[in-house]
């Protein structure tokens, strides 16, 4: 079947580099690559003499054990590293499902974990996630969803779009059901450690359970898209030669480059993320300030992780007023529709430095 168009990627492609303000990012702010070769001596030389050949189609045995030091139970021959988590994803569901499989997904979500199983002929359930649960999921509902030949359920936690965290026991509990039905659990991780309070972190899927899969990514918690650096970690052996074979018909191996950055900048991760943690964090308290002045206009729900969140628009149609907003004052808001959910909440973005400034002319422009 027909892949659709990704709607949230085609309208990137109207405005994101043509805006003055993107206020709806889902990556942190970025690095330079001076940045990054800064954090440690010598660093600058190594890259000038990096190889630009083939690297290691698994990926670089060095970025492949810094990666398995994110998890307390994966070995580096267990990580798979992707261009992007993008590929990971896409050559997970053609690694994993089969056409008649049923799939069941968090919903709303980012149109491939969906669009990807649909495309390949499998039948597609959503998990829905409501607002008016905090966008909390229910495992009750996840039960009933389970039929005879369900095969895989896919889960992304911290969640674009909403921010939402699910909580410790509840994620143990949704391994263990996966577990217990034999279904495999793709577990989208790419917003990992950027969680508000540190301490409620999850543990990784892929730690959790032996048939689950993690999927991480430089772009989004260390704000380091441009690497185009993804991977997968899991304990399922036979899965993982499946996805590795896939990878010979899409990009062989990885950028040499990006691989030596990507390693670079895991070495110092932990103080990556906690300058965009920063970032984060003071951005929400304006944006506390702000939809607490606007309330009459916004439902604000202040998410638990991630640099994303999907409030409400009350009063006004979503699309309308996100495309008023990008013509008239150059400020991109992204309108949930683009994720098919109806109910006028758009997606608001602040994991970058500029956001104050494009909190500013948002609301100037909502005062005029
Ligand atoms: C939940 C989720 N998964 C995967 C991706 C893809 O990440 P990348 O663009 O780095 O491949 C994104 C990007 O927005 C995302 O939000």
């Amino acid at each position: 079947m027909p892949l659709n168009p990704f709607k949230l990627e085609r309208y990137f492609a109207r405005y994101e580099f043509a805006v003055e303000y993107l206020l709806c990012s889902s990556d942190c702010e970025s690095l330079a690559v001076g940045d990054l070769l800064a954090l440690e001596p010598g660093a600058a030389e190594r890259l000038h003499h990096h190889w630009l050949g083939y690297t290691e189609s698994q990926g670089a045995p060095g970025l492949r054990q810094e990666i398995s030091r994110i998890y307390t139970r994966i070995q580096p021959e267990q990580v798979l590293v992707h261009s992007g988590a993008e590929e990971a994803i896409f050559l997970f569901m053609q690694a994993a499902l089969s056409p008649g499989d049923h799939v069941i997904v968090h919903w709303p979500c980012y149109q491939s974990l969906l669009e990807l199983p649909r495309a390949l002929g499998c039948q597609v359930s959503p998990w829905r996630a409501y607002p008016e649960r905090g966008w909390a999921l229910d495992l009750d509902e996840l039960r009933s969803l389970i039929r005879p030949n369900t095969r895989a359920i896919v889960v992304n936690t911290p969640h674009n779009p909403t921010g939402y965290l699910m909580g410790k026991v509840e994620f143990a509990a949704l391994n263990q059901l996966a577990e217990e039905r034999g279904l495999v659990l793709f577990s989208d991780e790419v917003y990992r450690e950027s969680e508000h309070d540190p301490a409620a972190r999850l543990e990784a899927a892929c730690d959790l359970s032996e048939r689950a899969v993690s999927l991480g990514v430089m772009s989004k918690t260390y704000g380091l898209a441009g690497l185009r650096i993804g991977w997968i970690a899991t304990r399922d052996a036979a899965l993982y030669a499946r996805m590795a074979g896939l990878k010979d018909y899409t990009t062989i191996c990885n950028s040499a480059p990006s691989e030596f950055l990507a390693e670079l900048a895991l070495r110092h991760r932990e103080r990556i993320a906690q300058r965009n943690l920063g970032i984060i964090l003071s951005n929400l308290a304006l944006l506390d300030g702000f939809f607490a002045r606007q309330a009459g206009r916004f439902e604000w729900r202040r998410p638990a992780a991630g640099p994303i969140a999907f409030p409400r628009l009350t009063g006004e149609e979503v699309e309308a007023f996100c495309d008023r907003l990008v013509k008239q004052a150059g400020v991109l808001l992204l309108p949930g529709t683009l994720f098919d959910h109806a109910g006028d909440h758009f997606r608001i973005g602040f994991g970058r430095a500029n956001m104050p400034k494009a909190l500013e002319r948002l609301e100037a422009f909502l005062g005029e």
